[in-house]
């Protein structure tokens, strides 16, 4: 006995990647609907050894169905999540829509699992950014031994973090280089992204800041604590998967890099890998297609009085959106839902 389970957006980045995860996670599935819009209706998307066919998110009836993961950006999650909530359907949505509704827990397992009853009250859950998702995994830890008081973040974020248009954009200017006669201008992108970098990710606000920067900042206080202070600086990379981030944290009481490391080491969902030698530490293409979030270059950050340094990289599909989706509906499942 499982679930009746929806994935909506199931030919995007994000929902092949759950489908994926659903299938390499065995979680308990009695029937299982992939949708999309009808540009690709009829399109095979795979399901672990089965092929199903896509079917219209638009005409899609989700009476009697237990939980969609949503992966369809805002502006169709607007229109489709109440209607599959009102069903009876518990969404969990990737989009940026419900992430600071106070009525929708906004959830990393790691992190505040327990939040997850909070899902009655719209029929709801949100899924974060997924520069937060695997930043906070990190600072779970060492915020319950020493109390986070500030972060500084940088990010490095893959192209696939601006979904597969993102990603056909990198391919086709990197192949333009070598073959001056193709012209590929930005188009997903604000500049050429092959062989660059673009410290701007979505729109600006009137402080300067981007509204990317501004998510990392309200997510990790919904998720993790309001009292901790976080800047960010988000920055688009020519990387086709995987995330990564140098992060400064500093900490009310004394913890030292040491200490802090044997605590990462054993911490949920991460893996450290930190040899301080040529290689010894993650880069975003050993993080693709894994589930951990990996921590390399722990150090002391000797500018402040308790603070230490780390990087941070994990891949953005899955810990960043999939993989973080899928944890949520296991612990709605185990904790919430009754099963078929
Ligand atoms: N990529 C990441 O790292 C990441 C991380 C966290 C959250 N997210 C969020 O996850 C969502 C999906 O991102 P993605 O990277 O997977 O994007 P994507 O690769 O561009 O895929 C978008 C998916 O949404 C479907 N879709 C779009 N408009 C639709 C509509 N009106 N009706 C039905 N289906 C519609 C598309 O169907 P068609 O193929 O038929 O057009 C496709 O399946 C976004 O909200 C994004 O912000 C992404």
């Amino acid at each position: 006995m499982g679930y009746k389970v929806v994935v909506a957006g199931a030919t995007g980045n994000v929902g092949r990647e759950m489908l994926n995860i659903l299938a390499e996670r065995e979680f308990p599935v009695d029937e299982i609907a992939a949708l999309a819009s009808r540009r690709s209706l009829g399109t095979e998307v795979s399901f672990g050894d089965k092929t199903l066919k896509t079917k219209d998110l638009d005409t899609f009836d989700f009476t009697g169905w237990d939980i969609a993961l949503f992966a369809v950006g805002s502006e169709a999650t607007k229109i489709y999540a109440p209607k599959a909530a009102a069903a009876g359907c518990v969404v969990i949505d990737n989009s940026s829509l419900y992430r600071y509704d106070p009525d929708v827990p906004l959830i990393v397992p790691e992190v505040n699992a327990d939040a997850v009853v909070g899902y009655t009250k719209k029929n709801i859950i949100a899924n974060p950014n997924c520069s937060t998702a695997q930043m906070v995994v990190a600072l779970k830890p060492l915020h319950d031994r020493a109390k986070i008081t500030r972060v500084v973040v940088s990010t490095y974020q893959s192209v696939s973090g601006a979904g597969k248009e993102g990603m056909d954009e990198l391919w086709n200017q990197t192949k333009a280089v070598y073959n001056p006669t193709d012209d590929v201008p930005p188009a997903k992108f604000s500049k050429q992204i092959a062989f660059n970098v673009i410290p701007h990710i979505d729109v600006f606000l009137d402080d300067g800041y981007t509204k990317e920067e501004w998510k990392m900042v309200a997510e990790t206080k919904k998720i993790l604590d309001p009292k901790i202070k976080v800047t960010a600086t988000c920055v688009r990379v020519p990387v086709f998967v995987g995330h990564s981030e140098a992060i400064n944290v500093e900490f009310a009481d004394n913890l030292d890099w040491e200490e802090a490391t044997d605590i990462l080491r054993e911490a949920p969902g991460i893996l450290v890998v930190d040899k301080r030698e040529a290689g010894g530490y993650i880069t975003p293409i050993e993080c693709v297609g894994e589930y951990a979030t990996y921590v390399s270059r722990i150090r002391q950050d000797p500018t402040v009085d308790n603070g230490i340094a780390m990087w941070v990289v994990s891949d953005n599909l899955r810990k960043g959106a999939a993989l973080n989706a899928v944890q949520i509906a296991e612990v709605l499942g185990q904790r919430c839902l009754k099963k078929g």
